[in-house]
Protein backbone atom coordinates (compact mmCIF):
# COMPACT_ATOMS: atom_id res chain seq x y z
CA UNK A 1 0.00 0.00 0.00
CA UNK A 2 1.26 3.64 -0.76
CA UNK A 3 -0.42 6.98 -0.45
CA UNK A 4 -1.14 8.86 -3.36
CA UNK A 5 -2.75 12.10 -4.25
CA UNK A 6 -6.31 10.98 -5.24
CA UNK A 7 -8.51 14.28 -5.26
CA UNK A 8 -7.09 17.71 -7.02
CA UNK A 9 -7.24 20.66 -5.01
CA UNK A 10 -10.14 22.45 -7.10
CA UNK A 11 -12.56 19.05 -6.89
CA UNK A 12 -11.76 19.46 -2.87
CA UNK A 13 -12.53 23.12 -2.80
CA UNK A 14 -15.68 22.52 -4.81
CA UNK A 15 -16.52 20.09 -2.20
CA UNK A 16 -15.95 22.11 1.35
CA UNK A 17 -17.75 25.06 -0.66
CA UNK A 18 -20.33 23.48 -2.27
CA UNK A 19 -21.24 22.30 1.58
CA UNK A 20 -21.28 25.37 3.08
CA UNK A 21 -23.13 27.43 -0.03
CA UNK A 22 -25.69 24.58 0.30
CA UNK A 23 -26.27 24.88 4.00
CA UNK A 24 -26.48 28.45 4.42
CA UNK A 25 -28.96 28.49 1.16
CA UNK A 26 -31.12 26.11 2.86
CA UNK A 27 -31.08 27.48 6.09
CA UNK A 28 -31.92 30.92 4.84
CA UNK A 29 -34.71 29.87 2.61
CA UNK A 30 -36.45 28.36 6.19
CA UNK A 31 -35.90 31.02 8.34
CA UNK A 32 -37.36 34.07 7.06
CA UNK A 33 -38.58 35.61 3.31
CA UNK A 34 -36.41 38.59 3.98
CA UNK A 35 -33.35 36.51 3.24
CA UNK A 36 -34.49 35.21 -0.39
CA UNK A 37 -32.12 37.64 -2.07
CA UNK A 38 -29.39 35.81 -0.20
CA UNK A 39 -30.99 32.44 -1.13
CA UNK A 40 -30.87 33.34 -5.14
CA UNK A 41 -26.96 35.08 -4.42
CA UNK A 42 -25.76 31.29 -3.13
CA UNK A 43 -27.75 29.75 -5.38
CA UNK A 44 -25.66 31.35 -8.62
CA UNK A 45 -22.68 30.32 -6.95
CA UNK A 46 -23.93 26.75 -6.41
CA UNK A 47 -24.95 27.34 -10.12
CA UNK A 48 -21.16 28.05 -10.85
CA UNK A 49 -19.87 25.55 -9.04
CA UNK A 50 -22.18 22.69 -10.95
CA UNK A 51 -21.17 24.38 -14.02
CA UNK A 52 -17.21 23.55 -13.02
CA UNK A 53 -17.86 20.00 -11.79
CA UNK A 54 -19.83 19.14 -14.56
CA UNK A 55 -17.24 20.13 -16.85
CA UNK A 56 -14.47 18.86 -14.76
CA UNK A 57 -16.01 15.61 -15.15
CA UNK A 58 -14.34 15.91 -18.56
CA UNK A 59 -11.35 17.96 -18.23
CA UNK A 60 -10.35 17.46 -14.82
CA UNK A 61 -7.74 15.09 -12.64
CA UNK A 62 -7.78 11.40 -13.78
CA UNK A 63 -10.22 10.18 -10.38
CA UNK A 64 -11.79 13.53 -11.07
CA UNK A 65 -13.26 12.48 -14.29
CA UNK A 66 -16.87 10.62 -15.03
CA UNK A 67 -15.24 8.27 -17.17
CA UNK A 68 -12.56 7.14 -14.57
CA UNK A 69 -15.51 6.53 -12.26
CA UNK A 70 -18.87 5.89 -13.70
CA UNK A 71 -19.42 2.06 -14.44
CA UNK A 72 -21.78 0.05 -15.99
CA UNK A 73 -25.28 -1.05 -13.75
CA UNK A 74 -23.24 -4.62 -14.37
CA UNK A 75 -20.01 -3.90 -12.95
CA UNK A 76 -21.53 -1.46 -10.01
CA UNK A 77 -23.68 -4.89 -8.95
CA UNK A 78 -20.48 -6.79 -9.18
CA UNK A 79 -19.12 -4.65 -7.05
CA UNK A 80 -21.74 -4.79 -4.34
CA UNK A 81 -21.76 -8.22 -4.32
CA UNK A 82 -17.89 -8.30 -3.09
CA UNK A 83 -17.46 -8.91 0.09
CA UNK A 84 -14.34 -7.06 1.10
CA UNK A 85 -13.92 -5.26 -2.37
CA UNK A 86 -10.30 -3.65 -2.64
CA UNK A 87 -9.35 0.30 -2.02
CA UNK A 88 -8.82 1.89 -5.19
CA UNK A 89 -8.74 5.19 -5.37
CA UNK A 90 -11.40 7.43 -6.30
CA UNK A 91 -15.07 6.84 -6.09
CA UNK A 92 -16.51 3.51 -5.45
CA UNK A 93 -19.00 1.93 -8.13
CA UNK A 94 -21.73 2.53 -6.37
CA UNK A 95 -20.85 5.82 -4.38
CA UNK A 96 -20.43 7.23 -8.46
CA UNK A 97 -23.95 7.14 -9.13
CA UNK A 98 -24.79 8.81 -5.92
CA UNK A 99 -22.28 11.30 -6.80
CA UNK A 100 -24.33 12.32 -10.52
CA UNK A 101 -27.36 11.64 -8.17
CA UNK A 102 -26.27 14.88 -6.13
CA UNK A 103 -24.67 16.55 -9.16
CA UNK A 104 -27.91 16.47 -11.36
CA UNK A 105 -30.61 16.84 -8.39
CA UNK A 106 -28.61 20.08 -7.30
CA UNK A 107 -28.18 21.37 -10.68
CA UNK A 108 -32.09 20.88 -11.30
CA UNK A 109 -33.02 22.95 -7.95
CA UNK A 110 -30.25 25.67 -9.02
CA UNK A 111 -31.65 25.92 -12.56
CA UNK A 112 -35.50 25.53 -11.57
CA UNK A 113 -34.83 28.37 -9.22
CA UNK A 114 -34.21 30.90 -12.15
CA UNK A 115 -37.72 30.68 -12.67
CA UNK A 116 -39.38 30.92 -8.94
CA UNK A 117 -41.34 33.78 -7.54
CA UNK A 118 -42.32 34.48 -3.93
CA UNK A 119 -45.37 36.23 -4.76
CA UNK A 120 -44.41 39.14 -2.42
CA UNK A 121 -41.05 41.05 -3.31
CA UNK A 122 -39.10 38.29 -5.45
CA UNK A 123 -39.11 37.29 -8.80
CA UNK A 124 -36.06 34.87 -10.14
CA UNK A 125 -34.52 36.82 -13.35
CA UNK A 126 -36.22 34.35 -15.99
CA UNK A 127 -39.17 34.36 -14.70
CA UNK A 128 -40.55 37.07 -17.07
CA UNK A 129 -39.59 34.97 -19.90
CA UNK A 130 -41.36 32.11 -19.71
CA UNK A 131 -45.54 31.35 -19.54
CA UNK A 132 -46.86 30.99 -16.22
CA UNK A 133 -47.60 27.46 -16.86
CA UNK A 134 -43.73 27.00 -17.15
CA UNK A 135 -43.58 28.66 -14.15
CA UNK A 136 -45.99 26.69 -12.17
CA UNK A 137 -44.17 23.85 -13.23
CA UNK A 138 -40.68 25.48 -11.93
CA UNK A 139 -42.14 25.59 -9.03
CA UNK A 140 -43.32 22.65 -8.28
CA UNK A 141 -39.99 21.16 -9.23
CA UNK A 142 -38.44 23.21 -6.91
CA UNK A 143 -40.72 22.12 -3.81
CA UNK A 144 -40.30 18.58 -4.05
CA UNK A 145 -36.80 18.25 -5.90
CA UNK A 146 -35.57 19.62 -2.04
CA UNK A 147 -36.70 16.64 -0.62
CA UNK A 148 -34.85 14.68 -3.89
CA UNK A 149 -32.14 16.50 -2.59
CA UNK A 150 -32.10 16.35 1.03
CA UNK A 151 -32.83 12.32 0.96
CA UNK A 152 -29.80 12.19 -1.08
CA UNK A 153 -27.48 14.44 1.55
CA UNK A 154 -28.82 12.11 4.12
CA UNK A 155 -27.44 9.11 2.29
CA UNK A 156 -24.37 10.50 1.70
CA UNK A 157 -23.85 11.31 4.93
CA UNK A 158 -25.00 7.81 5.92
CA UNK A 159 -23.02 6.66 3.57
CA UNK A 160 -19.80 8.55 5.00
CA UNK A 161 -20.87 7.65 8.35
CA UNK A 162 -20.79 3.70 6.99
CA UNK A 163 -17.28 4.06 5.49
CA UNK A 164 -15.69 5.46 8.35
CA UNK A 165 -16.89 4.12 11.88
CA UNK A 166 -18.26 0.73 10.36
CA UNK A 167 -16.03 -0.17 7.41
CA UNK A 168 -12.98 2.05 8.88
CA UNK A 169 -12.68 2.87 5.64
CA UNK A 170 -11.36 7.00 5.76
CA UNK A 171 -13.12 9.00 2.89
CA UNK A 172 -13.48 12.65 4.65
CA UNK A 173 -9.77 12.60 4.51
CA UNK A 174 -8.72 12.66 1.17
CA UNK A 175 -11.70 15.33 0.89
CA UNK A 176 -9.63 17.18 2.98
CA UNK A 177 -5.94 16.69 2.50
CA UNK A 178 -6.41 14.87 -1.01
CA UNK A 179 -4.45 11.47 0.15
CA UNK A 180 -5.80 8.39 -0.35
CA UNK A 181 -3.87 4.86 0.99
CA UNK A 182 -4.64 2.61 -2.32
CA UNK A 183 -2.85 -0.32 -3.51
CA UNK A 184 1.10 -0.20 -4.84
CA UNK A 185 0.06 0.00 -8.57
CA UNK A 186 -2.15 2.62 -8.96
CA UNK A 187 -0.97 6.17 -10.20
CA UNK A 188 -1.08 9.65 -8.22
CA UNK A 189 -4.02 12.20 -9.51
CA UNK A 190 -2.24 15.19 -11.42
CA UNK A 191 -2.49 18.55 -9.04
CA UNK A 192 0.11 20.84 -10.74
CA UNK A 193 -0.79 24.51 -10.74
CA UNK A 194 -1.23 24.25 -14.56
CA UNK A 195 -4.20 22.02 -13.45
CA UNK A 196 -5.80 24.16 -11.42
CA UNK A 197 -5.54 27.27 -13.26
CA UNK A 198 -7.36 25.76 -15.74
CA UNK A 199 -10.26 24.91 -12.56
CA UNK A 200 -9.93 29.09 -11.73
CA UNK A 201 -10.66 30.14 -15.37
CA UNK A 202 -13.86 27.37 -15.57
CA UNK A 203 -15.00 28.33 -12.55
CA UNK A 204 -14.50 32.44 -13.01
CA UNK A 205 -15.81 32.43 -15.95
CA UNK A 206 -18.79 30.54 -15.26
CA UNK A 207 -19.48 32.66 -11.71
CA UNK A 208 -18.84 35.80 -13.94
CA UNK A 209 -21.23 35.02 -16.49
CA UNK A 210 -24.23 33.87 -13.84
CA UNK A 211 -23.36 37.09 -11.56
CA UNK A 212 -23.26 39.43 -14.81
CA UNK A 213 -26.57 38.33 -16.54
CA UNK A 214 -28.80 37.29 -13.28
CA UNK A 215 -27.79 39.64 -10.38
C1 LIG B 1 -24.71 19.79 1.68
C2 LIG B 1 -24.04 18.71 1.98
C3 LIG B 1 -23.19 17.94 0.98
C4 LIG B 1 -23.25 17.84 -0.36
C5 LIG B 1 -24.26 18.48 -1.29
C6 LIG B 1 -22.16 16.98 -0.80
C7 LIG B 1 -21.88 16.66 -2.11
C8 LIG B 1 -20.84 15.86 -2.52
C9 LIG B 1 -20.46 15.59 -3.89
C10 LIG B 1 -21.16 16.21 -5.10
C11 LIG B 1 -19.41 14.75 -3.87
C12 LIG B 1 -18.63 14.27 -5.08
C13 LIG B 1 -17.32 15.01 -5.14
C14 LIG B 1 -16.76 15.07 -6.54
O1 LIG B 1 -16.44 14.05 -7.13
O2 LIG B 1 -16.69 16.17 -7.05
C15 LIG B 1 -19.10 14.44 -2.51
C16 LIG B 1 -18.11 13.60 -2.09
C17 LIG B 1 -17.75 13.44 -0.77
N1 LIG B 1 -18.30 14.09 0.31
FE1 LIG B 1 -19.87 15.31 0.31
N2 LIG B 1 -21.45 16.59 0.32
C18 LIG B 1 -22.05 17.15 1.42
C19 LIG B 1 -21.64 17.04 2.72
C20 LIG B 1 -20.55 16.34 3.12
C21 LIG B 1 -20.05 16.30 4.47
C22 LIG B 1 -20.66 17.08 5.66
C23 LIG B 1 -18.97 15.46 4.47
C24 LIG B 1 -18.07 15.04 5.59
C25 LIG B 1 -18.37 14.95 6.82
C26 LIG B 1 -18.80 14.99 3.12
C27 LIG B 1 -17.81 14.14 2.72
C28 LIG B 1 -17.61 13.69 1.44
C29 LIG B 1 -16.61 12.72 1.07
C30 LIG B 1 -15.66 12.01 2.02
C31 LIG B 1 -16.70 12.55 -0.31
C32 LIG B 1 -15.88 11.58 -1.14
C33 LIG B 1 -16.63 10.27 -1.20
C34 LIG B 1 -15.80 9.21 -1.87
O3 LIG B 1 -14.65 9.01 -1.49
O4 LIG B 1 -16.33 8.58 -2.81
N3 LIG B 1 -19.77 15.54 2.34
N4 LIG B 1 -19.98 15.14 -1.69
C1 LIG C 1 -29.09 24.74 -5.36
C2 LIG C 1 -29.60 25.90 -5.06
C3 LIG C 1 -30.93 26.06 -4.39
C4 LIG C 1 -31.47 25.33 -3.37
C5 LIG C 1 -30.85 24.15 -2.64
C6 LIG C 1 -32.78 25.86 -3.11
C7 LIG C 1 -33.66 25.39 -2.15
C8 LIG C 1 -34.90 25.90 -1.89
C9 LIG C 1 -35.83 25.40 -0.91
C10 LIG C 1 -35.54 24.20 0.00
C11 LIG C 1 -36.93 26.17 -0.94
C12 LIG C 1 -38.15 26.04 -0.04
C13 LIG C 1 -39.23 25.35 -0.78
C14 LIG C 1 -40.44 25.12 0.08
O1 LIG C 1 -40.66 25.85 1.06
O2 LIG C 1 -41.18 24.19 -0.22
C15 LIG C 1 -36.74 27.18 -1.94
C16 LIG C 1 -37.64 28.18 -2.28
C17 LIG C 1 -37.38 29.21 -3.15
N1 LIG C 1 -36.23 29.38 -3.88
FE1 LIG C 1 -34.64 28.14 -3.93
N2 LIG C 1 -33.01 26.93 -3.95
C18 LIG C 1 -31.90 27.07 -4.75
C19 LIG C 1 -31.70 28.01 -5.73
C20 LIG C 1 -32.54 29.09 -5.96
C21 LIG C 1 -32.28 30.15 -6.90
C22 LIG C 1 -31.03 30.24 -7.79
C23 LIG C 1 -33.32 31.01 -6.81
C24 LIG C 1 -33.60 32.31 -7.52
C25 LIG C 1 -32.78 32.91 -8.33
C26 LIG C 1 -34.25 30.48 -5.83
C27 LIG C 1 -35.44 31.06 -5.47
C28 LIG C 1 -36.36 30.54 -4.61
C29 LIG C 1 -37.67 31.14 -4.34
C30 LIG C 1 -38.22 32.44 -4.92
C31 LIG C 1 -38.30 30.30 -3.43
C32 LIG C 1 -39.73 30.43 -2.90
C33 LIG C 1 -39.80 31.18 -1.64
C34 LIG C 1 -41.27 31.28 -1.19
O3 LIG C 1 -42.08 30.45 -1.61
O4 LIG C 1 -41.54 32.18 -0.43
N3 LIG C 1 -33.73 29.30 -5.34
N4 LIG C 1 -35.49 27.01 -2.51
Amino acid sequence: MKKIKVWDLPTRLFHWLLVISMAITMILIHIDGLWIDWHARLGYLILALMTFRWLWGFWGSQYARFSQFLKSPQETYQYIQQKDPATKPGHNPLGAWSVMALLLSITIQALTGLFMTDEIAFNGPLYAYVSSTWVDYFIWVHHQNQYVLMSLIALHLGAIFYYQVIRKKDLIGPMRHGYQEVDERHLAADDHWRLRSRALIIFLMSALVYFYFFL
